[in-house]
C-alpha cells in the first residue's frame, strides 16, 4: 500500500488556511497556491539522489555533493493543477512539465480527458503528479492511468487538500503511488465537493466564478 504524508510545517499550514478563506480573491489565492507548491516542492524532493562531485572554492579544492541527474517530470492535471508548476519550478527549474487535461463531469463526478502531452522519455522519468484538489479521487486515479498506460514508472501525487474518500480510492487504484498534502480534511459533501475544503480550486485560481 502506498504511503500519505502530510507536511505539517507551520509555513505551508498558515498559507493554507488563508487559501481556505472565502474572502481570499483571486490574486492573493493564486499567489497563495504557488507559494505552497514551492514549499511542498522542497519536502517532497528530499529523497532525491546526490552525488559528489569536486569542485574548486576560491580557497580550496572541495568534495561537494549535487543531485544526481535525476530526470523528473512535473505533471499538472488541467486546469486548476496549472496554479502549482511554477511555484514547484522555482525550486527545480530543470523539471520538464507534461500536462493531462481533465474535467469532472458535475452530473457523475467522473473525470472526462480531453489533453494529454508527456515529455519524450517518459520511462526514464520520475513523474509528481499535481493538482489541489484530491476529493473523489476519480481526476487522480485517470491521471495516472493515463502516464502508466504511456510507460511511466515511478509516480507520486502532490495536492493541497485532499478528503479521506479520495486518498483511499487513490491508494486502491494505484498502491505504487504515494500520496504528498499539505491538510486532510473531514469528508466530501453530496456534490462531491471537499469539506471544508477551499470550494473549486480552477474558479478560484482563474477567476471563473
Ligand atoms: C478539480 C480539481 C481536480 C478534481 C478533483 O478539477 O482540480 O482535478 O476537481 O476532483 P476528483 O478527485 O473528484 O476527481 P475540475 O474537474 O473542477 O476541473 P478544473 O481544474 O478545470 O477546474
Ligand atoms: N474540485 C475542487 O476544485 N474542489 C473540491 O472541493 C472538489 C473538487
Amino acid at each position: 500500500m502506498s504511503k500519505v504524508y502530510v507536511f505539517d510545517h507551520p509555513l505551508i499550514q498558515h498559507k493554507v488556511t488563508l487559501i481556505r478563506s472565502k474572502d481570499t480573491g483571486t490574486k492573493e489565492f493564486r499567489a497563495l497556491v504557488d507559494e505552497v507548491a514551492g514549499l511542498m516542492a522542497f519536502e517532497i524532493t528530499r529523497d532525491l539522489p546526490l552525488q559528489e562531485v569536486e569542485i574548486q572554492t576560491p580557497v580550496a579544492t572541495a568534495k561537494s555533493k549535487v543531485i544526481a541527474g535525476k530526470k523528473l517530470g512535473i505533471v499538472p492535471i488541467l486546469r486548476a493543477g496549472l496554479g502549482m508548476v511554477d511555484g514547484f519550478l522555482q525550486l527545480v527549474p530543470a523539471a520538464k512539465v507534461g500536462h493531462v487535461g481533465l474535467y469532472r463531469d458535475p452530473e457523475t463526478l467522473k473525470p472526462v480527458e480531453y489533453y494529454v502531452k508527456l515529455p519524450t522519455d517518459v520511462e526514464e522519468r520520475d513523474f509528481i503528479v499535481i493538482d489541489p484538489m484530491l476529493a473523489t479521487g476519480g481526476s487522480a486515479v485517470e491521471a495516472i492511468n493515463s502516464l502508466k498506460t504511456r510507460g511511466a514508472k515511478n509516480i507520486k501525487f502532490m495536492c493541497l487538500i485532499a478528503a479521506p474518500e479520495g486518498v483511499e480510492i487513490l491508494q486502491q487504484a494505484h498502491p505504487d503511488v504515494d500520496i504528498y498534502i499539505a491538510a486532510l480534511d473531514e469528508k466530501l459533501n453530496d456534490h462531491g465537493y471537499i469539506v471544508p475544503g477551499l470550494g473549486d480550486a480552477g474558479d478560484r485560481l482563474f477567476g471563473t466564478k
